[in-house]
């Protein structure tokens, strides 16, 4: 039988007794054998610690950045702490799974007999070339999300490989609603012609964790509103002002003639114009109208607003000032030109003018893109990850564009340690700390970075550095070094707190006293001091006692 329904659309729906057989057997999404396993990585807990290596960093007191050695999945787990419902944006290049190797493994493909081992005999065979990326990307993507701000945004680079399955999995971890953009970069102009057609394009996914239902454009009537609304709407770009000029010497500088007629037909916006000079009438042009009613466009006019084309024989135009659209800004928009916004051999030569013409790393970002997407998602004092880290481009993105905005953006990088067989960077993740370096210098900038190292060790007794992630401390938080009835301890503020961490070897009861009488709200100690000596009840009104394990 089939019956007609409404859906909560007010769509008319056919729906029969085969559709009825299938209800709770069929559902929406996307499948790979692997999932479930995948997704409970994500929810494991952080094992080993992580460790500072002051040798390796740049201004390791005084540093604004972070950058960690160690697989990503590990060094999330780590960063729940700390930075849950803090970052603002998220960029990472993962490996495309194009079956190749570069620096860094690039093949997730498993043989035809892996792929029955794994997903049964009936399995289809297309899944053995995607699942084991899927199940790569799942559990990091998930935790990625539990990072970011409410308005925070998450931008992944891809190509042709995977991008159908990574945009299906990002719908439903963030939700197709959160989903804002899918940026084709031209990545190369050259034409390769070692096969039958030469892509010339990858693609920047962007989802926000919550998009904003409100306002989404800034204007002059919303400003207060836009910058307080909840959720995320991407900032507009400055204005190109290599389209204005002053061939008149307007006194209000220089402006650029946009048209004057606009879309949606509407009878109070269509009449005629007279060209002052020739007299003749102008109309819209069909299916479309005037941008203001007439008596707007009299003011206008007798502001010395309205054009008649250059020779002023033609029909109307709007002059539009550039000091009037800076405070507002551009629309960005989502075509990404290698010119604009680099090719890959733009990410390749900036490499090269920082390694005295060597590149130390295959195929990295331009940075004009990722400032590009910087613009877009971040204000001067937010935090930025990169846990695909490859060269540190996300890096030194945030150094120039802080150069360029007087920005303070601080930003996470994550990588491993793959061997690069050069002696003078070990490891991929040397060549991140070299280029760091190297880019700080190029551009004279005094933003240095913490090295901090995932190992499986637990956090040293000896180090309360290194319990700053358990204690979900900022990997970049300032320890001030305190004597307490003689001995060190160590002072951090966060947030509206002071914390106190001891690490010292022995707790006698006079530096436990001074410990607790130090005027801070928490004491940390680690668990390894306590156990050499029985656990003293502590002061009833002294600090909140944390432990260390
Ligand atoms: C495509 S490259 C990123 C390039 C980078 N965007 C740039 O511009 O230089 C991917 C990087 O991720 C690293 N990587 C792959 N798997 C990783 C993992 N599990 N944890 C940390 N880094 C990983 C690789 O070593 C490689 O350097």
């Amino acid at each position: 039988m089939e019956m007609e329904v409404e859906d909560d659309m007010n769509h008319r729906v056919m729906f029969s007794d085969a559709d009825a057989d299938q209800v709770g057997q069929e559902a929406y999404g996307l499948s790979w054998p692997g999932k479930t396993r995948a997704a409970d990585q994500a929810g494991e807990p952080a094992t080993g610690s992580l460790a500072p290596r002051v040798d390796k960093s740049l201004d390791f007191q005084g540093a604004r950045h972070v950058l960690i050695e160690g697989d990503n999945l590990a060094v999330l787990r780590h960063l729940r702490a700390g930075y849950g419902g803090r970052v603002k944006m998220i960029y990472i290049d993962p490996p495309y799974n194009t079956g190749g190797a570069f620096q860094y493994p690039d093949n997730f493909r498993d043989s035809a007999a892996e792929h029955r081992l794994r997903a049964g005999d009936g399995a289809d065979p297309e899944g053995r070339y995607h699942a084991r990326w899927l199940s790569m990307m799942y559990p990091r993507l998930l935790l990625a999300r539990q990072l970011l701000r409410e308005d925070g945004v998450l931008f992944v680079s891809i190509d042709d490989h995977e991008v159908h399955g990574l945009r299906m999995m990002l719908d439903e971890i963030f939700g197709s609603r959160n989903f804002f953009a899918m940026f084709p970069w031209q990545s190369r102009t050259s034409r390769q012609n070692d096969t039958d057609l030469c892509v010339q394009h990858e693609y920047v996914l962007g989802y926000a964790r919550r998009r904003r239902d409100g306002p989404r454009r800034l204007k002059r009537d919303n400003e207060a509103r836009w910058r307080q609304a909840p959720g995320f709407a991407a900032f507009p770009e400055p204005v190109d002002s290599g389209r204005y000029s002053n061939p008149d010497n307007d006194p209000r500088g220089p402006w650029k003639a946009d048209p004057f007629d606009a879309p949606n037909v509407r009878p109070k916006l269509t009449y005629a114009i007279r060209n002052p000079t020739t007299g003749e009438e102008f109309w819209p042009p069909p299916g479309r109208c005037w941008r203001t009613g007439e008596a707007r466009f009299a003011a206008l006019r007798d502001d010395g607003r309205i054009l008649f084309g250059r020779s002023g024989r033609a029909r109307p135009q709007l002059k539009v000032f550039l000091n009037e659209k800076q405070a507002f800004g551009e629309v960005a928009a989502t075509w990404l030109d290698g010119a604009t916004y680099g090719t890959a051999s733009a990410g390749t030569r900036e490499l090269q003018a920082l390694f005295d013409g060597e590149s130390p790393f295959q195929y990295p970002k331009p940075t004009a893109l990722l400032r590009f997407l910087l613009r877009l998602a971040t204000g001067p004092d937010d935090l930025v990850l990169d846990f695909f880290a490859g060269s540190g481009s996300t890096g030194h993105a945030v150094m120039a564009q802080n150069q360029a905005d007087g920005g303070r953006r601080r930003c996470l990088l994550v990588q491993l340690p793959e061997p690069t067989g050069d002696p003078r960077w070990p490891t991929l993740v040397d060549v991140t700390a070299e280029r760091l370096r190297r880019a700080a210098g190029a551009l004279g900038s005094d933003e240095g970075f913490r090295f901090w190292r995932h190992t499986r060790e637990p956090p040293d007794a000896a180090d309360p550095w290194s319990w700053l992630a358990p204690l979900g401390l900022p990997l970049d938080a300032r320890l001030q070094p305190v004597t307490v009835n003689g001995a060190l301890a160590h002072r951090v503020r966060h947030g509206e707190q002071t914390w106190l961490l001891y690490a010292g070897a022995e707790l006698d009861e006079a530096v436990l006293n001074g410990l607790l009488s130090a005027g801070a709200d928490v004491l940390v100690l680690h668990r390894a001091l306590l156990d050499r000596r029985p656990l003293a009840a502590w002061a009833a009104a002294g600090p909140t006692v944390k432990i260390v394990e």
